[in-house]
Order: C-alpha cells, then sequence, then structure tokens
C-alpha cells in the first residue's frame, strides 16, 4: 500500500479545525488511496484541547488515517510535510489596532514560514486559511528562504463557492450548471466576484441574469459580505465551510480542475493581469499534475478592472505595511 502523506495542520483545536481535520482523515483531501499521517500545530495552551481532537479522530477508526501527532513547535509539527494548511492566526479582537493584528500574525507566519523551509518535504504544498490569509502567506514565503515561492497560497475558495451558491440560486440551476467564476484580488470585502467570465450552462452569466442592479447590489455585497452575515446568524465564524473550502483547494490542486473550468485561487502573481509581481492575489486557476497555472488571456472590461485594481490596492497596502515592519524576509 502507498506510504502516508504528512499533512500538518496549524490551530487545530480551533473552530475550523474541528471540520478540517476529520474531512481530511476521512479521505476527502487526497483521495481514497492515500493514507494521511497527521500533524498538528496549536500554541502550548491548546495542546490538551488538540489532545482532545485526537482522541475524536482515533475514534472514527478511519481507515487511512495512519497517525497523529501534535506539537507546540513549528519544525516538529512540519517536519516531513507534504501539505501544511496554516489555519491558526491571531484574528482582530475588540480594541485590536491594524498594527497590533499585523505585528502578532507577523510574529506567527515569519517563525513558520522558517519552519517551513527547515522541516517540511520537498513536495511542500502551502495553503494559508488564517486572516488575513493573502498577507499571512506573502510573509510566511518572504520567510521560507528555498521553498519555491509558488507553493504559497492563501484561500479565496470559500468566497468562490459562496459565488457560486448565490448565482445558483438566482439563476435557479445547479451549481454543477455553473463553469468559469472567479474571485480576484484580496480575501476581503474588497475581493471581486467576477460574472463577466462565469457561465451558466454555457450562457455569460451577466447575460442571463441581465440584471445590473442585482449584481452590484445584491450579488457582489452577498458575497462580499457573507463572512460577516454568517457570524451575525450563527454567532461565530463560518467553520465547517471554511473547512470544505480548504479541502477542495488542496483537493484541486493536487488532483487537477475539471477540463473546460477552473477554480479561484489567491496565488503570488507573476505580474498576470497587471497585478504586482509577487503579491498573493485571487486569480482564476487551473491545476495539472499537482501545479496550478494562472489562467491567461482574459479580457477584462472597465467594470471588472476598476473592482480588481482596488482589491489589489488594498494588497499593495498591506504588504506595504508588513514590509515596514520588517517581516519579509
Ligand atoms: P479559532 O479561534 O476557533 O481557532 C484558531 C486556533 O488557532 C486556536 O485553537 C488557536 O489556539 C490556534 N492558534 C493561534 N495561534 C497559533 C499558532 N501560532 N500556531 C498554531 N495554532 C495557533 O478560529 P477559526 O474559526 O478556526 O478560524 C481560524 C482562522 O481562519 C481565523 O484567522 C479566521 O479569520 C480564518 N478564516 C479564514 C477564512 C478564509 O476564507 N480564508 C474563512 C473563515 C475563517
Amino acid at each position: 500500500s502507498p506510504s502516508p502523506v504528512t499533512v500538518a495542520v496549524t490551530g487545530a483545536a480551533g473552530q475550523i479545525g474541528y471540520s478540517l481535520l476529520f474531512r481530511i482523515a476521512s479521505g476527502a483531501m487526497l483521495g481514497p488511496d492515500t493514507p494521511v499521517a497527521l500533524s498538528l500545530l496549536e500554541i502550548t495552551p491548546a495542546l490538551g484541547a488538540a489532545e482532545g481532537v485526537a482522541m475524536e479522530l482515533d475514534d472514527c477508526a478511519f481507515p487511512l488515517l495512519h497517525s497523529i501527532s501534535i506539537s507546540d513547535d513549528a519544525t516538529t509539527a512540519f517536519a516531513g510535510a507534504s501539505v501544511a494548511l496554516l489555519v491558526g492566526s491571531r484574528p482582530r479582537t475588540k480594541g485590536m489596532e491594524r498594527g497590533d493584528l499585523l505585528a502578532a500574525n507577523g510574529a506567527i507566519f515569519t517563525t513558520q514560514g522558517r519552519a517551513l523551509a527547515e522541516s517540511a518535504a520537498d513536495d511542500l504544498k502551502v495553503l494559508v486559511v488564517g486572516n488575513p490569509a493573502n498577507t499571512n502567506a506573502l510573509i510566511a514565503m518572504s520567510n521560507a528562504a528555498g521553498v519555491p515561492r509558488e507553493r504559497f497560497t492563501a484561500m479565496t475558495r470559500l468566497d468562490h463557492n459562496r459565488a457560486l451558491a448565490q448565482l445558483a440560486s438566482r439563476t435557479q440551476r445547479p451549481v454543477t450548471d455553473i463553469r468559469h467564476m472567479t474571485i480576484w484580488g484580496n480575501h476581503s470585502a474588497t475581493q471581486y466576484p467576477d460574472l463577466f467570465r462565469a457561465e451558466v450552462g454555457g450562457t455569460v452569466a451577466t447575460e442571463l441574469v441581465d440584471d445590473q442592479a442585482w449584481l452590484e447590489g445584491e450579488f457582489i455585497p452577498t458575497v462580499q459580505k457573507r463572512g460577516a452575515a454568517i457570524i451575525e446568524a450563527r454567532g461565530s465564524s463560518s467553520a465547517a465551510s471554511a473547512a470544505s473550502a480548504a479541502i477542495d483547494h488542496v483537493h484541486d490542486w493536487v488532483h487537477g480542475t475539471p477540463d473546460g473550468d477552473w477554480v479561484s485561487m489567491a496565488v503570488p502573481s507573476d505580474g498576470s493581469y497587471g497585478v504586482p509581481e509577487g503579491l498573493i492575489s485571487s486569480f482564476p486557476v487551473t491545476c495539472a499534475d499537482g501545479s496550478y497555472s494562472i489562467v491567461g488571456g482574459l479580457e477584462l472590461d472597465e467594470f471588472s478592472r476598476a473592482r480588481i485594481d482596488a482589491s489589489v490596492a488594498e494588497l499593495v497596502e498591506e504588504r506595504d505595511a508588513v514590509a515596514g515592519l520588517g517581516l519579509l524576509g
């Protein structure tokens, strides 16, 4: 039987971890033929809670779950990891200044970037979920000397899936009829969910819906603010849907995107579509043979161009702020 793949998960005792780990262990992420060795990273006070999650994972008797290890040391937790899901981060709390937030996450993601470079496997793939995800990924990438930059990605798949669901609902068509959905830019309220390139049953979504007021007044803000709406309704932030999106992101990166479709991933820009090189920004990507490529040659209308530029400007600001704090390696 094939040897297990080591998957490291940070923030393992958190809300997202509580959904994510069980899906990974069930085979939903790497497929039914790949045994998984889970390696959990938590901060010291949460190690007991991580132990409890590990006990529950044991109790599922997942056929594909080879082993579970737990550590509060990043270099130990990332040892031999082929996939690292960086979920744990320092979210903004009441009264916290932007600078404090950036500094707290800077400390986490510089350390984790260095640790990945030191101990992860050569075929490492990194997905950053912890917010601010794009900029945390940039910090980790910049501090992971020797790890190819394209291995660092951040999650906009939840936004992508939310956009699919909203469009399916509006058009009364199954999500499987939709292709070429794209989230551009930052995983934040400035993100641009793009229906001008999306198709429903082969018809361009904006032509099928033909309602610019809905697009601007409902669709875009609903997708952009869905995270806040979930917090409002549930009393805590989206967790199972975030975990599901993380599974989708890594699944497609490893196993490839379907013929004739693409997905949204925040990846280091190669300068495509005027996004400054090296910024971790969301693009339409296709995946094959374990790597992704940014979909090239799309014509952007004025409306989309302006929205993308606004989100990219925010990413530039975030980059400049963390560079100013000396966090970019
Ligand atoms: P949570 O607060 O329930 O769990 C976070 C866990 O991370 C905690 O157990 C904490 O002890 C741990 N942690 C903190 N610092 C750590 C470190 N240095 N090393 C290892 N573990 C550490 O939060 P939840 O709900 O699981 O969310 C996690 C992150 O994901 C948040 O930053 C949240 O904003 C973000 N998120 C991102 C989404 C996206 O679409 N990109 C969607 C939803 C959430």
